[in-house]
């Protein structure tokens, strides 16, 4: 993926093996500090590898944010895959790490990130600068759990 310059113009560029590493050193130390991070995702009939994502401690435009983070091989582009992959990993956050709230950012210029964050219910906050380049800042808000099997809640409050 690194190596792809589709899937790179919108990450920072193609990065070089020793960038790479650095990477996935530093993405290994997030999950032994936090007890999550990057995960790789797979097709599941073929067991192709499609993309990467998780959700990340970052520091955005001077504040201490949890970032939700995706990237799709360009093969499987138009899919539906990226929407599904942050899909999951947002039920992942609200249901397992208890977030509060998920920020997601990108390129001003990259529509099909944009897209996705948006169907996910993630606003626009604002424009920021990240990494020198123009950015788009979106929010989301606490993921509400899973409703109960019987589509109640799972606790009822009674009133008098
Ligand atoms: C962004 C990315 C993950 C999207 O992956 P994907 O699997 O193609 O996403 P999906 O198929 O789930 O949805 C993409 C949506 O964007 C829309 N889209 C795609 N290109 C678009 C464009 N140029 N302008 C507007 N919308 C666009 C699609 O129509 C789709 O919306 P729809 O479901 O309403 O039709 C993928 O392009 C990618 O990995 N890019 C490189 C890495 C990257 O930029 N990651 C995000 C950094 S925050």
């Amino acid at each position: 993926m690194h190596g792809d310059a589709r899937v790179m113009a919108t990450l920072g560029g193609v990065r070089s093996d020793g960038e790479t590493e650095r990477f996935l050193r530093a993405n290994l130390d997030h999950w032994r500090r936090h007890g999550h991070g990057l995960l790789v995702f797979r097709e599941r009939a073929s067991g192709a590898f499609v993309g990467r994502g998780g959700l990340r401690h970052v520091e955005v435009a001077g504040s201490a944010e949890v970032e939700l983070a995706y990237a799709v091989m360009a093969a499987f582009w138009g899919r539906g895959l990226g929407g599904e992959m942050a899909a999951a990993l947002l039920r992942h956050g609200g249901e397992r790490l208890g977030l509060r709230g998920i920020v997601a950012f990108t390129l001003t210029t990259n529509a099909a990130s944009r897209r996705v964050m948006e169907k996910l219910g993630f606003r626009f906050e604002r424009n920021i600068v990240h990494a020198g380049l123009p950015h788009v800042l979106y929010r989301r808000g606490p993921v509400p759990t899973c409703p109960s099997p019987s589509g109640r809640p799972a606790a009822r409050r009674r009133d008098g």
